[in-house]
């Protein structure tokens, strides 16, 4: 290791996955240990808060001891602890908020708390070994939809956002109500490959960059319980590609009002083929280049925030032990 390099330990435990990982400069990883829990949430058809928060407590030490043995390191040879501290559920955050605290006070290293969605942008940086603000990013997942303007590292401008439901959210409601079950996104990727985009949805499109997904969701599931007999590939492909069609106009939008080159996707569903595809064919038509992060790194994990939290490190953003949890915390107000 060289002297220069600046390691942080991350720690993720915003919902239902503990993660813990080590991070070299912000870009290369050296472990990122993720124990998912959806076996445990998949009979209830979505994430229990209760149940999530002692899954964390049962096994987050596990996860730290495998962490550093994984990247063959020392806790002496980390230069920050960095943790999500939200947005997320409150009982899952506390309890990788109070881990790292415990873990700072006791090896006197500095602690850094993360936004959970800086995080989910910082995983580009991992993957995109190339990428530098500024760019445009879309943030889709679980529990936001996101147009952000990233400045800088740490400078974020929030310029749209969904009016209703998260694009996650509305992904997981089809697939329940058409029966493929919990998590809804990805088994809605692989169905939808059998099918063509024949159903017509109602898209809204607004005036400004904000998203709304609640009519195309609504009208699915009246569309399905009118005629249960649809052919559910269909669905899932009109679905996708009538939410792809909105999300795209609105990029383009914001690419041009920002005079910008780059667009980079982050979120749990970033990781639809799909919408990759799609996004990539923007980079032939137009003269922009397209980011996502690889899919292990779309979806939650520790290394994001490690990652995050480097940069917050080297432009001195640090945090004290006065941290806690904040369950709604807004992008671009990191400590
Ligand atoms: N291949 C896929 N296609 C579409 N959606 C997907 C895919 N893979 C995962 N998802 C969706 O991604 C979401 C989970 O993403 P993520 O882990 O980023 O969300 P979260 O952490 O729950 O929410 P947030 O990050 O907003 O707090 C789920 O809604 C899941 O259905
Ligand atoms: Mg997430």
């Amino acid at each position: 290791m060289d002297k220069k390099d600046i390691i942080i330990l991350g720690i993720e435990t915003s919902c239902d996955e503990t993660s813990v990982a080590i991070v070299k400069n912000g870009r290369e990883v050296l472990s990122n240990i993720i124990n998912s829990q959806i076996d445990i949430h998949e009979k209830y058809g979505g994430v229990v808060p209760e149940i999530a928060s002692r899954c964390h407590i049962e096994i987050i030490n596990m996860i730290y001891k495998e962490a550093l043995e994984k990247a063959n390191i020392s806790l002496d040879q980390i230069d920050a602890i960095s943790c999500t501290y939200g947005p997320g559920l409150v009982g899952a955050l506390l309890v990788g908020v109070s881990y790292a605290k415990a873990l700072s006070y006791a090896s006197n290293k500095k602690l850094v708390g993360v936004n959970h969605i800086e995080g989910h942008i910082a995983a580009n940086y991992i993957t995109n070994k190339d990428l530098k603000p500024p760019f445009i990013c879309l943030i889709i997942s679980g529990g936001h939809t996101h147009l952000v303007y990233v400045e800088d590292y740490t400078k974020f401008k929030i310029i749209g956002k969904t009016r209703d439901d998260a694009i996650g959210e509305a992904f997981d409601k089809v697939a329940r109500v058409v029966g493929l079950g919990y998590p809804g996104g990805p088994k809605v990727d692989k169905l939808a490959k059998e099918g063509v985009a024949n159903i017509s949805l109602p898209k809204t499109h607004l005036d400004n960059l904000d998203f709304s997904f609640s009519g195309i969701k609504t009208a699915i599931l009246n569309l399905y319980h009118k005629n249960p007999n649809v052919n559910k590939a269909d669905l899932c492909m009109s679905f996708e590609k009538d939410c792809c069609d909105i999300l795209i106009e609105n990029v383009m939008k914001a690419v041009k009002m920002y005079n910008v080159d780059k667009i980079v996707l982050a979120g749990g569903v970033s990781a639809n083929s799909y919408f990759r595809n799609e996004f990539l064919n923007l980079e032939k038509e137009k003269n922009i280049k397209i980011y996502y992060p690889e899919l292990n790194l779309c979806t939650d994990n520790a290394a994001m925030i490690a990652s995050a939290g480097y940069y917050n490190y080297i432009n001195n953003k640090f945090s004290d032990l006065r941290l806690n949890a904040i369950p709604n915390l807004k992008i671009g107000e990191s400590k």
